[in-house]
């Protein structure tokens, strides 16, 4: 059947009671509440068959956070999913401000967890169309979160998926599946994103004929490819260019049409993007020094140093999607390596599929950006 539906990632809803001051906080918080109203505002009137919130639903799990956010859904005209990223649950049990792993489903019954005593859900949400929600969060001894499927998920989603062959089956996880940047699985500052059991799922996606990844967590618009899969990972309401995404379906031709939404003002923001992209700018020094310090590049930190302040609005850019990074004054294999980050195939020519696109499920394109930075460097 053909369909249409929306997709938005990381609102980070604050109420302004629970919004804490950090100078080097990257989220824009105190936007998320308008931001959301302004979204919502919009796709009701699309005529959507569902929408699905791809986590970090909350600032920091905190109860009246997740209260608001349900209530909130609660209000609006078509079906909504969610499902839990790292900010949403902080610890296995529940702490006085903030809510433990398995009080989640409890607060989002009506948006996939109609049996909450279980953190992962499979729904047929339309006639032969399967929503797999799945809970990345995981916990270490210490108590440390790290971005993992536990073995039960994979255990089920082996048993669950074989009879799913005949549908389109959409799964839907907070952190990254398939890289998004350039070497992210290995990268120091990357790796945290991406699942530490990413293969694992593909492995099992792959082998079940799945072809849409829908996360989160990265707070970048882009669109990667991988061993048949896609995997759409959408930016954060909160932080630059604030995106969300409207999506049709059609089953005639199996192609999946994605169109990309940036807020623009929110009363008292006027002229939002100018102001959240200069919010990273400010903050983006230490990670750029970091970027160019650590592995693969390694450079030297007198080097580093004459080179972070020209990357002042990188990060922004990579946020965006789309963009083509060629640095000319850099040196050549650092400039190879920031172009590397571009929107651009296998073959290093531009190719803008980040914000607006078309998957064919019938003819793939491969788009693997570790693919891309070996070709580069050899
Ligand atoms: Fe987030
Ligand atoms: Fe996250």
């Amino acid at each position: 059947m053909n369909f249409r539906f929306a997709i938005l990632s990381d609102p980070h809803i604050a109420l302004p009671t629970t919004i804490l001051n950090h100078s080097n906080r990257f989220h824009l918080v105190e936007v998320s509440i308008p931001a959301l109203k302004i979204v919502l505002d919009h796709l009701i009137t699309l005529n959507l068959d569902f929408l699905l919130i791809a986590g970090d639903l909350t600032q920091d799990g905190e109860p009246e956070n997740h209260r608001w956010l349900a209530d909130c859904l609660a209000t609006l005209p078509f079906p909504v999913y969610v499902v839990p990223g790292n900010h949403d649950v902080l610890s296995l049990t529940a702490t006085e401000n903030q809510i433990g792993l398995a009080d989640f489903p409890f607060y989002y019954q009506q948006f996939g967890y109609s049996h909450p005593e279980q953190i992962y859900y499979q729904k047929e949400i339309l006639p032969g169309v399967q929503l797999i929600g799945l809970n990345s969060n995981q916990f270490d001894e210490q108590g440390k979160q790290i971005g993992s499927l536990d073995a039960e998920q994979l255990h089920w989603l082996k048993q669950t998926l074989p009879a799913l062959k005949n549908d389109l089956v959409m799964v839907m996880i907070h952190h990254n599946v398939i890289e998004h940047l350039p070497g992210q699985s290995n990268h120091e500052l990357g790796k945290r994103y991406m699942l530490a059991n990413a293969v694992e799922l593909l492995d099992i996606l792959e082998e079940n004929g799945v072809k849409l990844l829908i996360t989160g967590h990265l707070h970048v618009q882009d669109l990667a490819f991988s061993r048949g899969i896609y995997e759409i990972t959408t930016g954060s309401l909160v932080s630059y260019p604030h995106p969300y995404r409207v999506l049709e379906y059609c089953e005639n031709t199996v192609e999946l049409a994605i169109e990309s939404f940036h807020l623009q003002n929110i009363p008292g923001w006027e002229n939002l993007p100018a102001i959240s992209r200069q919010w990273l700018s400010d903050r983006s020094y230490p990670f750029m020094m970091r970027l160019l310090t650590c592995h693969p590049l390694n450079l030297p930190v007198s080097l580093a140093e004459e080179l972070a302040p020209k990357l002042g609005n990188f990060w922004a850019d990579v946020a965006k999607g789309d963009t083509i990074f060629d640095f000319n004054d850099f040196p050549p294999l650092v400039r190879r390596y920031f172009y590397a980050f571009s929107a651009i195939d296998p073959l290093g020519n531009p190719h803008f599929i980040d914000n607006q696109a078309v998957i064919s499920f019938k003819h793939q394109f491969t788009y693997q950006h570790s693919d891309l930075l070996v070709e580069l460097r050899e």
